[in-house]
């Protein structure tokens, strides 16, 4: 029985929502992911939000969402919650996600992440137009700079340790 939320973080196509799915599965718990949540609401895609509403409105929606989570924190079920790449860095880890749950950070090299984010660019905006030399330098860029803000996570998985057994381990003794 998980009493807590469990709160995926890390960079795009790093595998918070596929490894999310799993562990909601084998936790019982619902699992959200912000993107789906945002984008049902407004119905649009989150590229077509970027290209109407510009990143600042999508940024506060993500700030309103996790608000909102906290919010209704205690009063429904634990989640497992799978939140978009950038939402940590624009809208402030340490005090609103570590509060929300078991933060974890899945971390991967940016070489990695390039080899997963080089078919997967057409639904993310801020890479869908990199051309393939551009994606790895914007990967590595700006995996230094978000890292920081990922590590303040309450654990660390590097790509050995994103499995669902591992993660049930951690909220056993979290
Ligand atoms: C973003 C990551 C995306 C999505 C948006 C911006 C980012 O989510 O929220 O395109 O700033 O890293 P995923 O990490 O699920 O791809």
């Amino acid at each position: 029985m998980v009493e807590q939320n469990v709160i995926l973080i890390g960079f795009m196509g790093v595998g918070k929502t596929s490894l999310g799915k799993k562990l909601a599965r084998k936790l019982e718990l619902d699992f959200v992911d912000t993107d789906e949540i945002i984008e049902q609401r407004e119905g649009k895609t989150i590229s077509v939000i970027f290209e109407q509403q510009g990143e600042g409105y999508f940024r506060n929606l993500e700030l309103n969402l996790i608000d909102e989570l906290l919010k209704e924190k205690g009063k429904s079920e634990s989640k497992v919650i799978s939140v978009g790449g950038g939402l940590p860095i624009y809208n402030g880890l340490s005090d609103k996600l570590n509060a929300l749950g078991v933060t974890i950070y899945l971390q991967r090299p940016a070489k990695e992440l390039f080899n997963r984010l080089v078919n997967a660019k057409e639904q993310r905006p801020l890479v869908k137009k990199l051309k393939e030399d551009e994606l790895l330098s914007y990967i590595e860029n700006t995996l230094e700079i978000r890292e920081p803000v990922y590590k303040q996570a309450h654990f660390v998985l590097d790509r050995t340790q994103q499995e669902v057994n591992t993660i049930l381990k951690i909220l056993e003794e979290a």
